[in-house]
């Protein structure tokens, strides 16, 4: 009898079996970090304005118009409460938004599109865990002709390549994970590359460096090119960028460069130094040399 109910509270007392509330929550550690890997803060956060988190608003000025970065809390009116994972899903990895609009492409879909459908939902989840704040959509001020949503199908057909990264045979394990979180979910090429006159990335200077960025942002030559690039940085270097935000010279980036680096310190040292080995295999290309700021 006594071994009995010594039994029964040592079995009260030991620690409850993973339950599914505990995957959930492993699922929503695994979304925030992905979720500030990818900074969707920055665009879609009023900070000026003193707006809340995620509750839109804030300006982006391109070469083709101002945008304003939409609600993505979870408001059922003003945010994306009511969409489902699916719309959520097609958002990201197509660029159309729940009405079935074709979504702008300062939105980086064209680089989410590889983000994995696991990875999704785990941004789904964890987006949908954050505090609702009601706050309208302001109207994109789009330039003259891209104000046509519908014009985007020519963008589209020419610069949008849809579907998951597929891993490059003859890579490394870490390499093709490098090339997954800077591609797909850190969307590097998104500030680092140069865009032609359709706003469509040239792909042929990728990561050469783009001085017409977002707000006029400057974003440097990254190829490994010794001179204008970042060739005589090693792995160790890139991967301490990542994060601190310490370059090799000991001053510290910042820019829209800060807020990446935050996303970037939420990630392991492992994938930190697997964006390394990516950004370092990037073939060197000679750019002018940008003036001193
Ligand atoms: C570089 C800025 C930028 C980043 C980074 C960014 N977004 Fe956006 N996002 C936008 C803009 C601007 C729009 C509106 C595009 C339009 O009106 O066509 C948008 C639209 C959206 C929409 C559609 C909302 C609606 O009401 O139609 C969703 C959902 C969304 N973003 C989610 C995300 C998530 C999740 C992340 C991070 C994984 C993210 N965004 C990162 C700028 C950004
Ligand atoms: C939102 C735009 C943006 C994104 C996204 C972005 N960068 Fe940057 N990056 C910048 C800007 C702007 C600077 C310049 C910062 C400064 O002037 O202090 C910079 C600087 C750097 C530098 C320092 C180069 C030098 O010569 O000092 C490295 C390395 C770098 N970025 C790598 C990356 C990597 C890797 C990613 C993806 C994980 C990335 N960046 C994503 C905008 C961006």
């Amino acid at each position: 009898m006594l071994i009995r109910i010594f039994v029964a509270l040592l079995i009260a007392a030991l620690p409850a079996v993973p339950s599914a509330h505990a995957a959930d929550e492993a699922q929503l550690k695994r979304g925030k970090v992905l979720f500030e890997a990818a900074d969707c803060t920055s665009c879609h956060t009023d900070v000026k304005g003193g707006g809340a988190p995620l509750a839109g608003g804030r300006k982006l000025t391109t070469p083709f118009g101002v945008f304003y970065g939409p609600n993505i809390t979870p408001d059922r009116k003003d945010g994306i409460g009511d969409w489902s994972e699916a719309q959520f899903r097609r958002a990201l990895h197509r660029g159309i938004d729940k009405k079935g609009d074709y979504l702008y492409p300062v939105f980086p879909f064209a680089a989410f599109t590889g983000i994995s459908n696991v990875d999704v939902a785990d941004l789904y989840a964890y987006l949908r865990t954050l505090p609702p704040v009601a706050r309208p959509n302001l109207p994109q001020e789009v330039n003259f002709p891209f104000g046509w949503r519908f014009l985007l199908v020519l963008w589209r057909a020419l610069y949008f390549h849809a579907g998951p990264l597929q891993p490059v045979e003859g890579r490394s394990a870490e390499w093709n994970r490098g090339r997954y979180l800077a591609e797909a979910v850190a969307h590097c090429q998104q500030c680092h590359t140069p865009r032609n006159f359709l706003g469509g990335l040239a792909t042929k200077l990728a990561y050469a460096g783009n001085a017409q960025g977002i707000d006029g942002m400057k974003a440097p030559n990254i190829t490994s090119d010794a001179a204008t690039g970042i060739g005589s940085w090693s792995v160790d270097d890139v991967a301490q960028l990542l994060k601190t935000g310490q370059t090799p010279d000991m001053d510290f980036v910042g820019s829209g460069m800060s807020d990446v680096v935050k996303g970037t310190g939420a990630l392991s040292d492992a994938d930190r130094r697997a964006i390394a080995v990516y950004i370092k295999s990037i073939p060197p290309i000679r750019t002018r040399k940008p003036p001193a700021s």
